[in-house]
């Protein structure tokens, strides 16, 4: 069923497990995402960015959504990930999103605090709930391409300071994980075994000054037992795409050499939608999500 995101995400479930909001761009992710949630009794968030919309359609992404999760066993909330854009952000409120984040990390404090602000009174007077970012997350994510520095990272203070000027819900904290996946330059090769690591004495001087959710960005590549670990520090989402993307890559291109004369696409996407649907439900039993329902 579609809930609000307040049903998966409350004080309760605060350091004891976290809700995967996982991306998805078109019918074969959804179908793998809702599949592994139901398969794991988990609830789940499913979140759209802004190349997703423009991609497939925001009415067409919004509808398929919609559709899989009211016909889903399983609770599911829809977010809209990453986005400058206030007016967007109005439409996806109207359009039935019960949370959606106004990233303006990109700017000055004082402006992302402004406009985040201002996002907040718009979404709150409606229902909806709003995440904001503090710090700079590493990677590729749409518009944006952070490279490095620990400046970068969230500043345990601020955050506090933030979180009070905004009341937003949840916090998207910059601790060490990347968007997408790290690329060698030398090579051009695209680095899959990369570990990457989560700062958890900085999350734990996060977690003694903000009390609402956190929210960790770059899940995927980040080892499980650190993943578990940082779920104790108040983390109650964790946001997964290219460990998916990953998986469904390998498969179909796997199953495109072994196949070569297989051309219905239903035949060559399923295997590929399957593998999707494993790491998914991996992710679910990782972060104890399984059986949250
Ligand atoms: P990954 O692609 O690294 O899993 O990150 C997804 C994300 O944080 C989307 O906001």
């Amino acid at each position: 069923m579609l809930v609000h995101i307040g049903k998966l995400i409350n004080r309760h479930m605060l350091g004891k497990y976290a809700v995967p909001a996982f991306n998805t761009q078109d019918l074969e992710t959804t179908l793998g995402i809702v599949r592994a949630a139901q398969a794991q009794k988990a609830p789940i968030i499913i979140q759209t960015s802004v190349g997703a919309l423009e991609y497939a359609g925001i009415e067409e992404l919004v509808g398929l959504i919609k559709t899989e999760a009211r016909q889903a066993r399983v609770p599911i909330a829809l977010h809209q990930d990453h986005c400058h854009d206030f007016n967007l952000l109005k439409k996806l409120i109207d359009l039935g999103y019960s949370s959606v984040m106004i990233d303006a990390s990109h700017l000055p404090y004082k402006e992302n605090l402004k406009l985040t602000k201002q996002v907040v009174a718009y979404a709150h007077k409606r229902g909806v709930w709003v995440q904001a970012e503090l710090g700079r997350i590493l990677g590729n994510e749409d518009w944006q391409n952070v490279k490095s520095g620990e400046d970068l990272m969230t500043d345990p203070d601020q955050a506090a300071d933030f979180v009070a000027q905004t009341r937003i819900d949840t916090l998207a904290v910059a601790v060490g994980s990347m968007h997408g996946i790290p690329i060698d330059p030398r090579i051009k090769k695209v680095l899959t075994t990369l570990r990457e690591h989560i700062d958890l004495k900085r999350l734990a001087a996060i977690r003694q000054k903000v009390k609402i959710p956190l929210v960790v960005h770059g899940a995927s590549g980040v080892p499980d037992a650190q993943l578990r670990a940082a779920i104790k520090f108040n983390v109650a989402v964790f946001n997964i795409d290219t460990d998916l993307r990953v998986a469904f890559n390998k498969a179909l291109r796997a199953n495109l050499k072994k196949n070569p004369q297989i051309y219905d696409p239903r035949k060559l996407l399923a295997p590929a939608t399957d593998a999707l649907q494993k790491v998914a439900e991996h992710k679910l039993k990782v972060l104890k999500t399984s059986n949250q329902i």
